[in-house]
């Protein structure tokens, strides 16, 4: 019985499913800068999580912009091009990485108005986006 139920849980895992998602073949330097960028991501994705729950509602929200939203983009700008994996994307992955930032900074602005609700509103879409690329692209 045990042995089944361990069974059935495998089959319905999807990391044993067949990979379906796109490849982006990013060189070394580039995915190692991405790797770098998204445990940032994790981590501020947390704080921001953390501070709500506190009720620091503001201070979310400039986790957020800073962090995760449109004032975080081009950081990568001054990195040697094989470094950077925004402009060696698939195209369309590089649009999920900036509806990203956008999902990030609308929530900013929707936590500067110190509104746990409209804040709370404003979460899905920036964690949404976090999904979206990693439903649809692969690094390796
Ligand atoms: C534009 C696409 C894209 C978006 C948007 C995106 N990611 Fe990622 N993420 C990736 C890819 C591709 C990898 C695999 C990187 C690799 O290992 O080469 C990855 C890997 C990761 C990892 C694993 C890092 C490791 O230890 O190897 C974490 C954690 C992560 N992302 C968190 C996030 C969070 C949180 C968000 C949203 C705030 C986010 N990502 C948004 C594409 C994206």
């Amino acid at each position: 019985m045990k042995r089944l139920l361990l069974l059935a849980a495998l089959l319905t895992t999807p990391a044993l499913a067949q990979d379906t998602r796109f490849l982006a073949p990013l060189p070394p330097a580039a995915q190692e800068t991405l790797r770098k960028e998204m445990l940032d991501n994790l981590l501020a994705l947390n704080e921001i999580i953390t501070l709500l729950a506190s009720n620091k509602v503001r201070e979310a929200g400039e986790v957020a912009e800073q962090r995760l939203g449109q004032t975080a983009m081009g950081k990568n700008a001054a990195l040697p091009y094989d470094a950077r994996p925004g402009p060696q994307m698939p195209i369309e992955m590089h649009g999920l990485g900036r509806d990203g930032h956008a999902a990030a900074s609308a929530f900013a602005r929707a936590a500067a108005t110190g509104d746990a609700t409209k804040a709370m509103a404003a979460l899905p879409r920036l964690t949404g986006s976090c999904v979206a690329c990693h439903a649809l692209y692969r690094t390796r």
